[in-house]
Parts: C-alpha cells; structure tokens; sequence
C-alpha cells in the first residue's frame, strides 16, 4: 500500500519541534529547546509564546527538508492540542491549521499526554514494542500518570499526582541545593557518586496510585536548612550523598506504585516516558524489575522520551489510518480531557 507521511507539530511548553514521518518510522524530528528560561528558573510562558513565534517556521521546514521530502508529499498534518501553555500551545496549532487548509489534507489535534506513552510505537531498529495492555509511567517536569493502556484508542489513568509532579520534585530540590535549572539531570549526575542511603527520607503516604512530591521538597528543604546551619559547607561537602538519596527516594516512590498498579491490573509490561526517564536511576531500577519481578520493561530511546513531535506524528499516523480527522474550528486547551 502506498506510504502515509505525517507532518508533526509540538509546541506544548518550551520546546518547538516538527517531525516527519513515513508510516511509522521517523525520517526528522527537530527539537528547537529555549535558553531564555534559564535565567529566571523556571519556563516564563511569554517568553516560551514569543520563542515559539520566531522558531516556528524554520523547525518546520527544516524538519521537512531533512525528510528529504516536499510539503507537496504530505498527507496529513498533526499537532498537540493540549495540555500545556495556551500562548505556546497557540502557536504550533495556528501554524497547524494553516499549513492544512493551504495544504488541503487532514488535521488531527493530538493530545500530548497519549502521544508520550505511544511514542513506543515509533519503528526504530533494536527497539521492541510493547503489545496492549500494557502500564505506562509518563514523567516529565508537568506530567506524573500511571495508564493502562488498552489500544491505542483505549487508555485510563489510573494514578497520578495530587501536587508536584515528578521532574518538579528534581528541580525544586535541585533548586534547594543551588543548583541551577532545569537541575534533574544535575541530581542525576551526582547521585550516581553518592550513597543513595545515606540520608533517609520518608516517603509521603498517598493512597492507592495516586502520588504526592510536595511534602518531600519540604523535607529536603528543612534537613538542608538544619545541616547548614550546624555546618555552612554540608552542601559542598555531602552533594554527592545528598543526591543520591533524594534521588533513591523519589525512585522508591514510583516503584511502590508501579508494584501496586501490576497487583492490581496482573499486567507486567510497563513503559516509562516523558523527561525525567532519563534519569539512569529509574532506567536501571526498571531494568533490574525484569529479574527481580519478572516484568517486561521498555525504556525508548532519549530523543523520544522529553517533548519531541515524532511521538506527536506516530499518533497523527494511526489516527489517520482510522480517519480520525479534526475540522478546522478544533480549539487548542491548556487542560484536555484524556
Ligand atoms: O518531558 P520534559 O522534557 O518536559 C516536560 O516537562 O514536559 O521533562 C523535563 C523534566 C525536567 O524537570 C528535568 O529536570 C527532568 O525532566 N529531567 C531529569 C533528567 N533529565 C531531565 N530528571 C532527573 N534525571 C534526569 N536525568
Ligand atoms: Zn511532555
């Protein structure tokens, strides 16, 4: 049968990527990331809108030239409808919706929450897919979601957090230590020379799936504040140790509830995405779970894990081949039903 290439566009929260795709394997996928938030420890969504207005046009036509491709070629065109920050969300959306109508080929508005967990289903040499149902953990900087994954049309949140989410936790600790932002890669880094035991958190209690990280920000920021005050260098001189303890516990915490989601559903394949798995903490932790408890474990690669429009483009694929079409009056949304 004759091929389907998807144009993708992502434009949720700081990162303005577009992606071409044939069928489901990926021939671009072009990541445009923002340095103005650094200064200001955090994502500033004018700054983020304003970005996304100037990077737009050009991500997307290298995406398109690097697929070797012309926009005559295209099939469809797909982008986040949400959530994420309207003013960014705007952008890659108004963009869309044009390209389309000028195109004359179908839109269809993708949520970006689905497309962090089906991104698993982009073909990449070496990468297995996992088949339905399976458990997937998304964890990112805005995101924190145990799914179950039935089909790809078919998927419930099971758990999620009540507060902070994961990558959140990283930064606002990282944050406490004077590290600069984003500091879950920095935590990540330095855990790895640190013993993971040597300051023990408690971990919250939280019912059933559900998570909460706020209480131990709080924590870490109440032992930091103890320690310094006895020893004005703890900080520099227990780093190591410190993050390698806050990042056991933050793991500790994912792995009770993905114990409790396997008890509960009896499924044993569970995916990881979004930012923070990255971290080699979680990766090994879950590749250590196929031994110790016979799971089934699929960490993808890294450029499709953190905000990236090819796992936008592998949903806009199959929701083409259901002609699962949006009409041009699809409206962008800060927060989306699942
Ligand atoms: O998915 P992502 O790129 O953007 C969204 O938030 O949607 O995730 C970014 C988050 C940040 O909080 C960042 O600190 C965290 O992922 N992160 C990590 C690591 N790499 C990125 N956290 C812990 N360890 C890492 N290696
Ligand atoms: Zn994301």
């Amino acid at each position: 049968s004759e091929n389907i290439y998807t144009l993708a566009i992502e434009s949720s929260c700081d990162d303005t990527s577009a992606a071409v795709l044939c069928n489901d394997k990926v021939l671009s996928n072009i990541v445009a990331g923002q340095k103005v938030h650094e200064e200001y420890g955090g994502v500033v969504p004018e700054l983020a809108s304003r970005a996304h207005q100037q990077n737009i046009v050009p991500v997307v036509e290298m995406a398109i030239k690097k697929a070797g491709i012309s926009k005559e070629n295209l099939n469809c065109i797909a982008f986040t409808q949400g959530p994420g920050l309207m003013g960014s969300l705007l952008v890659g959306g108004s963009f869309a919706k044009s390209l389309s109508l000028g195109l004359n080929i179908p839109l269809i508005a993708i949520n970006h929450m689905k497309a962090h967990i089906l991104a698993h289903f982009i073909d990449e040499d070496g990468y297995d897919k996992p088949t339905f149902p399976f458990i997937a953990l998304t964890i990112s900087g805005g995101h924190t979601q145990i799914v179950k994954v039935s089909s790809f049309f078919d998927m419930e949140i099971i758990g999620e957090t009540t507060d902070d989410a994961v990558g959140e936790a990283f930064d606002k600790s990282a944050k406490i230590l004077g590290l600069p932002y984003p500091g879950g890669p920095l935590i990540d880094k330095y855990a790895q020379l640190g013993n993971p035991k040597a300051f023990p958190f408690t971990k919250p209690k939280v019912d059933g799936l559900n998570f909460s990280f706020s209480g131990l920000k709080t924590q870490i920021l109440y032992f930091v504040q103890k320690k310094v005050a006895e020893n004005e260098n703890f900080i520099v001189e227990n780093l190591n140790d410190i993050c390698a303890s806050i990042q056991y516990t933050i793991i500790q915490i994912l792995m009770d509830k993905l114990k409790l989601a396997v008890a509960e559903t009896g499924i044993t394949q569970i995916t990881i995405g979004g930012g923070v798995s990255a971290n080699s903490g979680i990766r090994n932790t879950l590749k250590e779970a196929e031994t110790k408890y016979g799971w089934k474990t699929y960490i993808p690669k890294f450029e499709y894990t953190t905000d990236n429009a090819a796992m936008i483009g592998i949903v806009g694929y199959y929701n083409f081949l259901e002609e699962n079409f949006s009409t041009s009056d699809v409206v962008s949304k800060a927060r989306i039903e699942f």
